[in-house]
């Protein structure tokens, strides 16, 4: 097979990428060096963007900060690093929609261990509707405008393009399960899509021409999964709406809020085990728009990469789990070696786990010399 697909170039909502193949967003907690090392070696390995995972809209947000000086010197060391591999980088924008002030109570408990990582998790689950429900006005325009402010600062560090996070807080804001507003952020779906747009137009007004990726999750229900995002149904209000605001391409998944384990699925999922998870999900956004999809999940088959990309299914190919398990999967295909390839087997022990367990992310191959 020739995987040409794959390797041709394409025009991603403005940014020319030299190939389909992208790296998800995802959070490492690695050390400083480390992260970057990994991340130039999944650069350098061939594909033709990287998307750094949370990267805080506000001062004080979770995560390396573009507003220190320290974490501004990091990202701009990351985007040469990358840049002189012949990669592109992405930033994406996020906002935690936790409530900073009502995990406190709950800090004896962890340091006792009287609870466990996942039943903070829970409890901080239970919490994200009343905060979502009852921040102030104010303090929503001070974290959209941070989305713009943010997304300055990452194209002075570096960064080619932003994807707005539509998950957590934008996903919160979408969700009737969460949002209860009776403003004029609450309510109808153009309501609930209010901080997602404003927050892609503080980026749009400061920045004309940077290309805006939009992470839209989906939540489904027959089964339930996801309690964030946007319902299949709102989908013709909500993307028409985005694309206004000035998203140039769209990164669909399955929302947030439900189980890590069904955003990131196992082998074993009953739903979501199998290649290509969520590509349900692209032939619905499909209908609505003709910018270009990214899909994600599951998908680390050449074959049927190259099937999904040459149909005009999704137009870019991205890969979290599979490019931790063999960073040089994009350079295999190339050379039409793909028997070669480690291929990931979606077990989440170290990579997942590794991060539920704050040991930083890695992968049971990691001992073993790839070619
Ligand atoms: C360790 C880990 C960390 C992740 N961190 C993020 C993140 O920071 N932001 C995000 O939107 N998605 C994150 N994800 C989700 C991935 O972007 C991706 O959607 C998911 O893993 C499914 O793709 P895959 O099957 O290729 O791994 C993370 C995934 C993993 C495995």
């Amino acid at each position: 097979m020739s995987y040409q697909t794959i390797h041709s170039p394409i025009d991603y909502g403005g940014l020319v990428l030299k190939n389909r193949i992208i790296f998800a967003p995802t959070s490492m907690g690695l050390p400083t060096e480390q992260w970057i090392e990994r991340l130039r070696q999944i650069a350098a390995g061939g594909c033709a963007m990287i998307i750094v995972g949370d990267v805080p809209v506000t001062k004080h947000g979770f995560g390396l900060s573009l507003y220190s000086k320290k974490g501004f010197e990091t990202y701009q060391r990351l985007a040469r690093a990358v840049h002189e591999e012949n990669c592109m980088l992405c930033a994406q924008l996020h906002q935690s929609d936790s409530n900073l002030k009502g995990m406190l109570k709950y800090i004896p408990g962890v340091l006792s261990k009287k609870i466990s990582m996942e039943q903070l998790r829970e409890l901080l689950n239970q919490e994200v509707g009343p905060y979502i429900t009852n921040l102030s006005p104010e303090k929503i325009h001070k974290i959209i405008e941070g989305f713009g402010e943010a997304a300055v600062l990452a194209q002075k560090a570096g960064f080619d393009m932003v994807q707005i996070h539509g998950d957590r807080m934008c996903g919160s804001f979408s969700s009737t399960i969460y949002n209860h507003r009776t403003d004029a952020y609450g309510g109808s779906p153009e309501n609930r899509a209010r901080f997602a747009v404003e927050a892609i137009q503080a980026v749009r007004r400061r920045l004309p021409s940077i290309p805006i990726d939009y992470k839209l999750a989906i939540r489904q229900e027959n089964p339930h999964y996801g309690n964030a995002g946007i319902l299949e149904q709102e989908l013709p209000i909500w993307i028409p709406l985005l694309e206004q605001a000035g998203v140039t391409s769209f990164h669909v998944t399955l929302a947030n809020h439900g189980s890590l384990t069904d955003t990131i699925p196992p082998a074993r999922h009953p739903d979501f085990g199998g290649e290509g998870c969520f590509l349900k999900f692209c032939n619905l956004v499909r209908r609505f728009t003709k910018l270009p999809i990214c899909g994600v999940g599951g998908l680390s088959n050449p074959e049927f990469i190259e099937n999904q990309l040459s149909s005009g299914r999704i137009d870019c190919a991205a890969m979290s789990r599979q490019l931790i398990a063999d960073p040089n999967w994009p350079k295999k295909v190339l050379e039409n070696q793909p028997e070669t390839i480690q291929r990931c087997i979606r077990c989440n022990q170290k990579c997942l786990g590794g991060m539920m367990a704050h040991q930083g992310v890695h992968c049971i191959y990691e001992r073993t010399k790839t070619k």
